[in-house]
């Protein structure tokens, strides 16, 4: 039986990767920005490292980087740097940074797990500010805060440069 389970598992593996190679392969021409992160979401999500498959260069977009600042509930600073246009979910997918739990529902709206905390002047000039069903999620997040976002729900835009954003230590997955 556990023998089954095993295999089972390791070929549904199998499928994922399938599936993010051939995602991939079909995106290698493309420079869509938003279609390469859904690609390395996918892989995020199920534990593939996509960083070497999916690297690009995009020498001409270099203006654009925005540069992030996470910082988790034990001090530690981690730089990482987006597209204008990228979410704070791409960008800590596109970086590979390991934050546990971080972005379970790939941005679609359903987990409230990519919770940050921005401070005040931060806050008060982000582009957009959160949709009904934006403070719905947040609502179900642990350590809410007056300046809490969604990270899948914030788009870099170049007035962003330079932006730091606290990473709670507890993530509320709403799905279970
Ligand atoms: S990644 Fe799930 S709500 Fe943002």
């Amino acid at each position: 039986m556990l023998r089954l389970a095993i295999t089972s598992r390791l070929l549904c593996q199998q499928l994922i990767r399938r599936e993010v190679a051939a995602g991939l392969a079909s995106l290698h021409s493309s420079t869509s920005s938003s279609a390469l992160s859904s690609a390395r979401r996918l892989a995020h999500t199920h534990g593939i490292n996509s960083a070497r498959s999916l690297s690009t260069s995009q020498p001409k977009l270099q203006s654009e980087e925005v540069e992030v600042t996470f910082v988790r509930a034990n001090g530690e600073r981690v730089k990482a740097k987006g597209k204008v246009g990228d979410s704070l979910l791409d960008v800590i997918v596109n970086n590979n940074i390991d934050f546990e739990g971080f972005g379970a529902c790939e941005g679609t709206l359903t987990c409230s797990t990519c919770h940050l905390i921005f401070s005040k002047p931060d806050y008060d000039r982000l582009p957009e500010k959160p949709s009904d069903e934006e403070l719905d999620m947040l609502d179900l997040a642990y350590e809410l805060t007056d300046t809490s976002r969604l990270g899948c729900q914030i788009t870099l835009s170049k007035e962003l440069q330079g932006l730091e954003v606290r990473v709670p230590a507890t993530i509320n997955d709403a799905r279970s």
